[in-house]
């Protein structure tokens, strides 16, 4: 079973907490061209709900978890938007291939809340680069976000137990690996803990992949507010293009 199938009753509320990221990505999806927004690794449909009721638009959304895929056309049904809200179960790897091929070019692919960072190092990376670059028009635009690695925070949460709500989440960090091992917990008797594995990326790592792939980066900023990303940055918010 996918780690995040144990966790899709309770992934919004772990979530709670993430905001700010909405308003950004649903202003890409109403400026962007003619032609299908997907997003990939779409979870409960926190984004691509919201972007469907807020601009009408077609979302495609790709997820490996049933579970989660399963909250999220609860939700879509909820808001009015399931006529909307496509969902596909599959690898994001594999997008335009098999049950991933899409009927037209995509005008924006996105992947909000780390999800990249579940692709293991850059070969895993690249591919997934190459099959966006593939499936985006011309002019169209791929967006996430991502955690800057800070060894300060690196060291003070490795090993570190939060609480979020009635959550908890323990974290390792495995620095060899480029590796931080997350587990949660609901802290309810008959629910096993589940983990989920992120593996980080530098930024030049992240040019070097849109590089790689024949993209070109529109904007890096450091929050969802447009700040510019600089030395006090812990997000790296990016926006690639496909060049006309
Ligand atoms: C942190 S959640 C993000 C969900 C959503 N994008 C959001 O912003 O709330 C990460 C999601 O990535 C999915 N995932 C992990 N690896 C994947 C893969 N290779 N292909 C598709 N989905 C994947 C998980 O099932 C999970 O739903």
């Amino acid at each position: 079973m996918d780690a995040y199938d144990g966790l899709a009753p309770l992934y919004d509320h772990w979530a709670e907490h993430m905001t700010e990221d909405v308003p950004f990505y649903v202003a890409l999806a109403r400026g962007a061209a003619a032609g299908p927004v997907v997003e990939l690794a779409v979870g409960t449909g926190r984004v691509a709900v919201e972007i469907a009721r807020a601009t009408g638009r077609h979302v495609i959304g790709v997820d490996l978890s049933p579970g989660m895929l399963e909250v999220a056309r609860a939700k879509a049904a909820a808001a009015g938007v399931e006529a909307l809200v496509e969902l596909r179960l599959g690898d994001m790897r594999d997008l335009g291939r098999g049950p991933l091929a899409l009927d037209a070019p995509a005008a924006l692919v996105i992947s909000p809340f780390r999800s990249l960072l579940h692709l293991r190092g850059w070969e895993e990376k690249a591919a997934l680069f190459r099959a966006v670059a593939a499936t985006l028009a011309p002019g169209g635009r791929f967006a996430w976000n991502a955690f800057v690695f800070d060894p300060h925070i690196a060291a003070s949460n490795d090993g570190y137990a939060a609480r979020h709500g009635r959550l908890w989440e323990y974290i390792e960090h495995a620095p060899a690996d480029s590796r931080i091992d997350l587990t949660v917990y609901a802290g309810a008797p008959g629910v096993e803990p589940r983990t989920v594995q992120l593996w980080w990326a530098t930024r030049s790592e992240w040019e070097g992949l849109v590089a790689a792939a024949g993209l070109e980066i529109e904007a890096l900023y450091g929050w969802f507010d447009g700040r510019p990303y600089d030395d006090r940055s812990s997000e790296m918010v990016f926006v690639a293009r496909k060049p006309l």
